[in-house]
């Protein structure tokens, strides 16, 4: 299906510092003239942020993890993503189904196909058409997350827990280099964001 509005997706571990590159994102192109739409997963829609707050701060097996990921996905997709796009607007996500192969399959340990399965269920083929992954080292994550605010369920997870997480993204940029486009967050900011621009100029 082809639709007329763009769907970027910005991803990394918790502390690689996507969050402080969102509103660039969303500033650049509205002031380019698009229609903007910024949105974050798990999440996004009323019943997505309910799914979030069980996600982040409920104990639960990982299967059940991966499977609420995947139906606060579908909400998302059907009610807010889907109809942006089909009518020309620009979606700009805080993670997206990158996010579940990092950290159910890398992080969590579940087979990458159960996850391929439940992506093309939910999917049918569709992916962003950029996605932007934040990547700092391990000890730079970590002590951007010490600082932060409470920790919820995933951020209270150990170190050896966010490399698999990291690798497993890294590993997904390899496989789909003209998607996912590395960025070292460790540089400056303006740095960083001249890239980004770089990245938006080639897909407006
Ligand atoms: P956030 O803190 O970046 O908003 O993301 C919430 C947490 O949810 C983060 O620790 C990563 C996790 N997550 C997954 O484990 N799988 C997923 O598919 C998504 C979208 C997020």
């Amino acid at each position: 299906m082809t639709m007329p509005g763009r769907f970027i997706t910005l991803e990394g571990v918790d502390g690689a510092g996507k969050s402080t590159h969102l509103g660039f994102v969303a500033d650049w192109l509205r002031q380019r003239g698009k229609e903007v739409i910024v949105t974050r997963e798990p999440g996004g829609t009323p019943l997505g942020e309910t799914l979030r707050e069980l996600l982040l701060h409920r104990e639960m097996a990982a299967d059940t993890e991966l499977l609420l990921m995947f139906a606060a996905r579908q909400e998302h997709l059907a009610a807010l993503i889907q109809p942006a796009l089909a009518r020309g607007a620009w979606v700009v996500s805080d993670r997206f189904t990158d996010a579940s192969y990092a950290y159910q399959c890398g992080g969590r340990g579940i087979a990458a196909g159960r996850i391929a399965a439940l992506e093309s269920w939910v999917q049918h083929g569709f992916a962003p058409d950029l996605t932007l992954l934040f990547d700092v080292p391990p000890e730079v994550a970590e002590a951007r997350r010490s600082a932060a605010r409470t920790a919820d369920r995933f951020e209270r997870e150990a170190d050896s827990f966010f490399n698999r997480v990291r690798n497993a993204y890294l590993d997904r940029a390899r496989a789909e280099p003209g998607r996912i486009h590395v960025l070292d967050a460790r540089q400056p900011i303006e740095a960083v964001q001249a890239e980004i621009g770089q990245l938006l100029q080639g897909l407006a």
